[in-house]
């Protein structure tokens, strides 16, 4: 179908002979196929959808269906989005996003628009752990390897992945999973965005192998130890292991900037004023460095008369021309007395404007597992409904390192949604205006769970995804109460008062694309399509990229014409007349939705200047 628009002479989105820089776009969008200003053929064909062996080649992390892996990342998604206005929370003006449905295709979806666009990625894949009973769950046979370009996959390589794929517990089967989502993660990182990824002993290892792989060694920050546990686990054979690493890695080293913690005030209790400096309050730092160095060695005379030099093999934090320079603008302190060892003073107001965070975090600060599961229940009314959910603090602790103002975060394994609750919370606690976007795939919840009974009674599906949303919902709810209450109190000046955030979200389905049908005379058929006129258009809006998807398209002709700004998207365009075809061509640019459209319409006479999509 498209090829027959293509032939017809129109122009279809996607398909346009870009500029032909092709160095560039390889580095920028396929950063493996050039390393080191070698070309990794292998990688190349990958991308090309040419044959491919699944061999053992060179230095770096290796498993089986890496290369299929690798292919499925370029593979073009088979789904599209189905607006939900049911689960949608004020449609009409959040700008957050739901995405329902398995994270490989909404990654790829998102793609179009949000590249280079998410400042901040947090994910908890699945661990790959005894309990959670993980199995490579993508598609995966003879014939979607052949279409991936693995022809050459011999009956014993294919056995390999085959097995590798369907046992439990694989390390092939979890890298051959997570290899093409990290690398579309990457894609949708800004150039100074973030991931952060919660991850325990089972693969961090190979996780940190295949970021270093995906997103380059260098562009590592840091392996944050986070206490989950409270209290050791006796009845444990040998250890009772009681943290989760999170591996933080940006897209780009030299771009990124960390937000510091905010300073507590156990940390300022130390800084008093005790001669009225004008400066304000102070504390006295270490006079004396190790090791010695020849230049800092000197005698000073304090007050009382008395010598000092520094203790043995260290020497004075400052050149003799550095000290007496501080004593000249009294920022040296000699004690009461005139005669104790002299100490810088250390203004609080000159201390940087926040904490650098250390690698480990202790449940005292961000809370444990054990505090999640109460904060989820404290939401619904007690039910224990999502196993193992991140603790609230600890994800606003992760978001408010690299988000602020009108960022955008994103969990494409969401969960309870605690991501999107800390984003909510956090612009309500500093007036932020962060977005999110949530992915969660619509996992079946088992019969005797809670969760399923808590569905069932709410008449919701008893899908994960249904736990996700209806926790939004009621985080929000909270937020906006606590924030009224706070607000009404009576000795609060009207500029002090909170404002709400955008406690909203849209949520879409991911359904099956229309495929083309050949009818039995070998002529093709248009689609039979069910998806709602606004859905479409959104739809189209997403494959484009040229529009932020959050927004409300305005409605210019009843389930025809949509805009945002100056393009114009239109489905069913049997519907509309030349004046309509006319009107927005004068006024804009215009997409035509390709799975609605006919060549033998009206649109012919339009064919030079409208742009198709599919
Ligand atoms: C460990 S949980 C995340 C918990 C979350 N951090 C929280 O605090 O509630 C991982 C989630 O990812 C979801 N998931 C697994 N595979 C997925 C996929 N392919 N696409 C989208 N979601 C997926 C699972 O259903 C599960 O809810």
């Amino acid at each position: 179908m498209m090829n027959e628009f293509i032939k017809a002479g129109y122009t279809v989105v996607g398909t346009e002979n870009n500029e032909n820089k092709l160095l560039s776009f390889l580095k920028e969008n396929y950063p493996n196929v050039i390393r080191d200003t070698e070309i990794n053929l292998e990688e190349l064909k990958t991308v090309l959808g040419l044959p491919i062996d699944e061999k053992v080649n060179g230095y770096g992390l290796n498993f089986v269906g890496r290369n299929f892996a690798r292919a499925k990342y370029a593979q073009k998604t088979k789904k599209e989005l189905k607006l939900n206005t049911t689960l949608s929370k004020d449609i009409d003006t959040t700008e957050n996003l739901v995405l329902k449905g398995d994270n490989l295709d909404s990654l790829k979806i998102l793609k179009n628009h949000y590249s280079g666009k998410i400042k901040c990625i947090y994910i908890d894949p699945p661990y790959n752990t005894d309990k959670d009973e993980f199995v490579y769950p993508d598609k995966f046979d003879k014939e979607e390897a052949e279409v991936l370009g693995l022809a050459n996959l011999s009956e014993s390589d294919f056995a390999r992945m085959d097995f590798s794929f369907k046992t439990k517990k694989s390390h092939n089967g979890w890298l051959a999973f997570m290899y093409p989502r990290l690398l579309l993660a990457r894609d949708l990182l800004s150039k100074d965005g973030v991931i952060f990824i919660s991850i325990d002993d089972n693969e961090q290892a190979n996780l940190k192998l295949l970021c270093d792989d995906v997103f380059g060694e260098e562009n590592f920050v840091a392996n944050i130890i986070w206490q989950r546990a409270y209290a050791p686990v006796n009845m444990n054979k040998y250890f009772s292991v009681s943290h989760d690493y999170i591996v933080c890695i940006s897209k780009n080293i030299n771009d990124y900037k960390l937000i510091k913690l905010p300073r507590t005030e156990k940390q300022n209790k130390d800084y008093k004023n005790i001669d009225n400096d004008p400066r304000g309050p102070w504390k006295s730092g270490n006079p004396s460095v190790g090791p010695a160095v020849e230049k800092n060695i000197y005698e000073i005379i304090l007050p009382s008369g008395r010598k000092v030099f520094p203790p043995k093999g260290r020497s004075w934090l400052y050149t003799k021309d550095k000290y007496e320079e501080l004593i000249k603008d009294n920022r040296i302190y000699f004690g009461k007395d005139g005669n104790s060892i002299w100490a810088p003073k250390l203004f609080l107001s000159e201390v940087s404007d926040g904490v650098t965070p250390m690698t480990l975090w202790d449940y005292q600060q961000v809370g444990h597992s054990q505090d999640a599961t109460k904060e989820l229940k404290s939401l619904f009314d007690d039910n224990d409904l999502f196993d193992y959910p991140k603790p609230l603090t600890l994800i606003k602790r992760l978001v408010s390192l690299v988000a602020s103002g009108n960022d955008i975060v994103l969990d494409f394994f969401a969960g309870s949604g605690t991501t999107g609750h800390a984003v909510m919370q956090l612009n309500a606690e500093d007036g932020g205006n962060r977005k999110f976007i949530l992915c969660q795939i619509d996992e079946p919840i088992k019969q005797d769970k809670p969760a399923y009974k808590f569905c069932i009674d709410n008449n919701l599906p008893p899908v994960i995804s249904s736990i996700t949303i209806e926790r939004l919902k009621r985080a929000g709810e909270k937020i906006t109460k606590d924030i009224e209450a706070e607000n009404s109190k009576t000795d609060l000046f009207e500029e002090h008062k909170k404002q709400l955030p955008d406690i909203g979200y849209k949520v879409f389905d991911s359904v099956e694309a229309p495929k083309l049908k050949v009818d039995d005379n070998g002529q093709i058929q248009f689609p039979e399509n069910d998806t709602d006129a606004l859905s479409r258009i959104y739809n189209m809006i997403f494959t484009i990229g040229l529009d932020e998807p959050t927004q409300v398209p305005e409605e210019v002709i009843k389930d025809s014409i949509y805009k945002i700004g100056n393009h114009y998207y239109i489905t069913n365009s049997e519907k509309i007349t030349s004046d309509d075809y006319t009107s927005a061509l004068k006024n804009g640019k215009v997409f035509i939705d390709g799975w609605t459209a006919s060549l033998n319409g009206t649109l012919q006479n339009y064919k030079e200047d409208v742009k198709i999509v599919f």
